[in-house]
């Protein structure tokens, strides 16, 4: 049977996953399997990645994960900095599957188009990918503290760079729009100068623009409906994703896949584990919900059952659902049962 680990990690983490878990059932027939990830993992073995939920996660068809970090183990680094982070269980595993693209689909969904902060004239028609690179720049470039002074350094090898704009290039469908700070960095200028090789190399007939990052994000909200897939460095795409889940209503609505290893895929939602709200029953599971469609399409290869997911989330949106982030009632469990009443 298929195998799925699920890693609620923490704050809402654990109700979006068993959100999850109960959509899976309704899908099909699956085995999963719960492992601690983040702070949870913290708290229980003292790191927030252990060598069981790694080599658990490796033998998996796919990994399903819900959200790392948290208040409580903030407040332990800043006491002591050699504490555990939440953060490098998630680094951890892409890092350790080799998960080098991350894919954030960004298309609001029509009942959703009045939800945004933006007006619907900008945002209708929006239907972007933004293809972040995951495991390399300054995210895992030697970092450290001397003195009152803190460094963090970018490095990109040409090779990083290639495979990511490869799978910028076989994802875009009219246009792909890399983005950089070739103005500034010197990684940018060879990010750039391979973005372009590759195009020339093997992607002659896909359009190609380059856009500053700072222009990027300005373009990102003034009009978002010209984009089509936006190839970027780890930070940027980090950034970037998070200020284009705004164009869906709610960060609560982006869901990511991770792949490019040659084990399973990581499916996860762009939000965090929003301590604020984490035991209240209000998540919203919907980023999660897409997050599992991800998984069943780009991990699992079940494109019937992830378009048939994301159907039933328009559907139960059209119907009228919204959870609290989207201004309306329902809990987690609600917006649960309404998409299953949709499946
Ligand atoms: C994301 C998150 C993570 C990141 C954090 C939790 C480490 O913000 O997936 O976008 O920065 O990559
Ligand atoms: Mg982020």
């Amino acid at each position: 049977m298929t195998k799925i680990v699920i890693l609620p990690g923490d704050g809402i983490g654990p109700e979006i996953a068993a959100a999850a878990a109960r959509l899976l059932a309704a899908v099909g027939e699956f085995e999963l399997e719960e492992h601690p990830i983040g702070g949870a993992s913290i708290d229980a073995h003292g790191t927030a990645l252990t060598e069981e939920t790694l080599a658990a996660c490796r033998a998996a068809d796919a990994v399903l994960l819900a959200a790392v970090g948290g208040p409580r183990w903030d407040a332990a680094v800043a006491a002591d900095p050699s504490a555990p982070r939440p953060e490098q269980g998630l680094l951890g595993l892409r890092k350790g599957l080799g998960l080098f693209a991350n894919l954030r689909p960004v298309r609001p969904s029509p009942a959703l188009l009045d939800a945004s902060p933006l007006k619907r004239d900008r945002i209708e028609g929006t239907d972007l990918l933004v293809v972040r690179e995951l495991t390399g720049g300054i995210y895992f470039g030697e970092s450290g503290r001397s003195g009152d002074s803190a460094h963090d350094d970018c490095l990109y090898t040409v090779g990083e760079i290639e495979r990511i704009a490869r799978v910028g290039f076989k994802s875009a469908r009219r246009k792909l729009t890399s983005v950089d700070k070739a103005n500034v960095l010197e990684t940018s200028r060879l990010w750039r100068e391979t973005v372009n090789r590759v195009h020339r190399e093997e992607f002659p007939d896909v359009e190609l623009e380059h856009l500053l990052v700072d222009n990027a994000a300005m373009q990102l909200v003034s009009r978002p409906a010209d984009f089509d897939t936006i190839v970027t460095e780890n930070l940027f795409g980090d950034i970037l994703s998070d200020e284009a889940a705004m164009l869906t209503g709610s960060l609560g609505m982006l869901p990511s896949a991770s792949i490019g290893g040659d084990g399973p895929g990581l499916f996860e939602p762009v939000h965090g584990s929003a301590p604020d709200i984490a035991g209240t029953g209000k998540a919203n599971p919907l980023a999660m919900f897409g997050s599992v469609a991800l998984m069943l399409r780009h991990g699992l290869g079940l494109e019937d059952s992830a378009a048939g997911v994301e159907s039933a989330i328009d559907r139960a949106l059209e119907g009228g659902l919204r959870t609290a982030d989207l201004g309306g009632e329902a809990g987690t469990a609600a917006a649960t049962d309404a998409v299953l009443a949709n499946i």
